[in-house]
């Protein structure tokens, strides 16, 4: 029997950060940790190399007519900067007042720790349950888990040989409310370079005659939304399947209204889109960002230069059916075409992954393929949470991306059920990032029905 609470202590004091080569250690240290936990449940290990952290097998045999489900999580965390703003030390996880704080706490080793401890119990008791299990754990997954497509091309027909996918790497509206993640936005990335003159210029000698890039850049970044709010890129929106009725529905529930989530951003007044709410908007429309802008003097005090380039890094969000390839050209024909003639836009492309949506079995035009043991399994988590939590699961669409989602669907043709455990108090991705430990025992046993009841 493992102790979930203390096994996911001994999991957050590894820092496996992925983005930061001087974190290798901790990397090492996650994956020597899970290794051992895993075999110790009685799971068979394998590290599956990759150009940067290794791919963590654990499996459960059996018969192959028993259920195959995979269990997805990743053991790599996102930078902890700035340090400063944390009360404790992220890599000493504290109990504060119920939660659980550290880096990686939610996202994602303290829900990947219920799926482990949910197995861990059957196991313990049913040594031969008649259910196969491989946990899948990746260590790329917050710098953009660039060897999951291999990895999925290779083991589509062995290790991928599986009815479906279960995971916990979104979120919910609460602790007490559940949401079961049915879309995640689909994300892609491109830096944008405007170059003008071969050096800095002075300002006084030659402003007047050149293009300065970053005004270039300034008029280039605001062509990219319109005055209806809408990104302004000559087809993005062709593709977008709308929301249907039940999403509505579903998302009415969210005990979120405009003016808590308005105090709780620090925001005077939304963003106005036209034709959908705020609310709606960051789980059912596409976005383009930009999430850094750069160019010219930057120091102390005042220097009167045309700086001789400028630069920005976008990233846009996708949802159902846009495709990122498409978006991507889209975005960069429309920059090619707007940028001035006296300077010259370069590219940079971060390749994402795609929007991925599954219609709840028994929801109007859900997949009729969907596999049986998926159904069944949504029907097993609906009533496992209810039960545990004391209230039905919210069916809700995430603004989030997990790109391989999408990836283990369009080439294993693996579905997701994703279990929401975090909320919006757990800081993902900031300071005093933290797991509600009442969150995590609950769904512990909610887990061990859904696997308990795929067995049967
Ligand atoms: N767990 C998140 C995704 C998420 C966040 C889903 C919130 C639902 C709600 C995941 O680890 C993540 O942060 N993904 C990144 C993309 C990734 C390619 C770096 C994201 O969404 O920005
Ligand atoms: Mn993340």
């Amino acid at each position: 029997m493992i102790d979930p609470v203390e096994a996911l202590k001994a999991f957050l004091r590894c820092p496996s950060v992925s983005a930061d080569s001087s974190y290798q250690e901790g990397m090492l240290g996650a994956q020597d940790f899970l290794s051992s936990l895993f075999s110790g449940i009685g799971l068979e290990v394998e590290l599956v190399k990759t150009p940067k952290h290794p791919i963590i097998l654990a499996r459960k045999g059996g018969d192959p007519s028993w259920p195959h489900v995979v269990i997805y999580g990743h053991y790599d965390v996102q930078p902890a900067d700035p340090f400063e703003l944390w009360e404790t030390d992220p890599f000493d996880p504290v109990v504060k007042d119920g939660r659980l704080y550290a880096r990686g706490a939610a996202d994602n080793k303290g829900p990947l720790m219920v799926h482990i401890a949910a197995v861990a119990d059957l196991l313990i008791e049913n040594p031969d349950l008649p259910l196969r299990i491989t946990f899948l754990v990746e260590g790329e997954e917050e710098i953009g888990s660039p060897s999951f497509p291999e990895f999925v091309d290779n083991h589509k027909d062995t290790t991928l040989k599986a009815d479906m996918v279960l995971l916990s790497d979104t979120s919910s509206p609460s602790a007490e409310q559940v949401g079961i993640t049915t879309a995640l936005r689909g994300l892609a990335g491109l830096e944008v370079y405007v170059e003008g003159p071969s050096g800095d210029l002075h300002s006084g000698v030659h402003g007047g005659a050149v293009y300065n890039p970053i005004q270039a850049l300034a008029e280039i970044c605001a062509s990219l939304h319109g005055p209806d709010g809408k990104v302004n890129v000559p087809g993005f929106y062709d593709s977008v399947i709308e929301p249907v009725d039940w999403e509505i529905e579903e998302l009415a529930k969210l005990p979120t209204t405009e003016s808590s989530y308005k105090e709780f951003l620090g925001v005077p007044e939304f963003y106005e889109l036209e034709g959908i709410k705020p609310i709606a908007a960051t789980r059912f429309a596409p976005t383009l960002d930009f999430n850094g802008i750069t160019g010219g003097y930057q120091g102390e005090g005042s220097k009167t230069i045309i700086p001789s380039k400028a630069s920005t890094k976008i990233t846009f969000r996708l949802v159902a059916n846009q495709d990122p390839v498409v978006a991507m050209k889209q975005i960069k024909d429309a920059i090619t075409e707007r940028c001035p003639k006296g300077v010259r836009v370069s590219f940079k492309e971060v390749p994402g992954g795609a929007p991925y949506k599954i219609v709840p079995p028994g929801r109007p035009n859900s997949d009729p393929e969907q596999s049986p043991v998926l159904a069944k399994a949504f029907e097993l988590a609906d009533d496992a949470v209810t039960s545990v939590f004391g209230k039905k699961p919210l069916y809700l669409a995430e603004g989030g991306s997990i790109p391989i989602i999408s990836q283990l669907k369009d080439v294993a043709g693996l579905d997701s059920l994703m279990i929401g455990l975090f909320t919006s108090e757990s800081n993902l991705h900031a300071p005093n990032e933290s797991f509600d430990l009442k969150l995590m025992e609950r769904a512990i046993e909610a887990s061990r029905r859904i696997l308990w009841g795929l067995s049967q």
